[in-house]
């Protein structure tokens, strides 16, 4: 195959770093997720996979110019799916899709960040889906982006009395699900706004500071705080994970779903596209193109 795209997700940063749960040996290439078209096809091939859009599988080294895999572990994409979105299709937003799979329709949910790659999936897919969302945001900036994807309500993460901003717009709706992929004290923030025995379902630390809970929101509001992890999750359920991502590129294709793109680079630029992707004033995801 040769690759067509590969964002520098988060997560790549963190196994660059060493810091990850899921560590490739030492001298492997990085590159979490990316997108190739099948140039050669190895004996015994279906013929027809010649020229295919092609989703690489998790973990296949994809800042690289070219890879070479296993049939059985490649996934036939639209033809016509642009291949910078699709290079984003495998980590996020079947990770969003999660997050929120559990809430029926016309159910209220509260996330931070909402700008990230995970809550823009999370406001689309929710929008789509008939749930309301209520986005806590870092950078005043980012408000007017979360509007126009769909969400119901975007907040800075520091407004004063949160609590009761949240209750006023909600009208007496249950609101039981925060979804944090900050950590933080923002874990607590959310939590604070949900009915008593709500849920915050935590799935990452932007922030690199482990999700709080304060005994007033644990003890007394019997708020509980769950982990998510993709990697559980599609070990625990291996067969859904293609028909899932098929449904995806399908929103994708539709317009439905669209990840945001910081800045596009070859890999020769791989020092400048670093900086950027770890610049926390960025928006979107730095994406190499080989
Ligand atoms: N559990 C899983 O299966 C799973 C799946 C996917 C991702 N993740 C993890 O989830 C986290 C978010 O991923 P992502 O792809 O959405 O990240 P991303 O696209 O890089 O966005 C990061 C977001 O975090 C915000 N942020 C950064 N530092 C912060 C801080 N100190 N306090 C509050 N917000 C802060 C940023 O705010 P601005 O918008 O202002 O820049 C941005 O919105 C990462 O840790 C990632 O590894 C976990």
């Amino acid at each position: 195959m040769r690759v067509l795209a590969s964002p520098i997700d988060p997560v790549d940063l963190l196994v660059v770093a060493g810091h990850y749960p899921v560590l490739p040996p030492l001298g492997s290439v990085p590159g979490l997720e990316g997108v190739g078209r099948v140039e050669a096809l190895g004996e015994g091939v279906d013929p027809s996979w010649m020229d295919s859009l092609t989703l690489l599988p998790m973990r296949a080294s994809a800042w690289a110019t070219w890879a070479i895999i296993p049939q059985s572990r490649s996934l036939r994409l639209p033809a016509d799916l642009d291949p910078i979105q699709a290079c984003m299709l495998r980590l996020n937003p079947p990770s969003a899709l999660d997050l929120i799979a559990e809430l029926a329709p016309g159910s209220w949910l509260i996330q931070s960040p909402g700008a990230g790659a995970v809550g823009q999936c999370i406001i689309q897919l929710a929008k789509t889906r008939g749930l309301h969302t209520i986005n806590l945001i870092r950078r005043e900036s980012r408000r007017e982006r979360l509007m126009g994807l769909g969400a119901e309500a975007v907040f800075h993460q520091d407004t004063k009395g949160l609590r009761k901003q949240v209750r006023a717009l909600i009208d007496g709706a249950p609101l039981s699900r925060a979804i944090d992929g900050s950590g933080g004290p923002l874990a607590d923030r959310m939590a604070s706004c949900l009915d008593p025995g709500g849920e915050v379902l935590c799935y990452g630390a932007a922030s690199r500071q482990p999700a709080q809970l304060s005994v007033r929101n644990s003890v007394f509001n019997g708020i509980s705080l769950r982990g998510y992890w993709l990697y559980r999750e599609n070990a625990q359920n291996p067969h859904a994970e293609n028909a899932r991502l098929l449904d995806l590129a399908e929103e994708m294709r539709g317009g439905t779903l669209k990840l945001e793109v910081a800045q596009v680079y070859a890999l020769s630029q791989w020092q400048q596209a670093f900086a950027l992707a770890r610049n926390g004033e960025r928006c979107g995801r730095v994406i190499l193109r080989p």
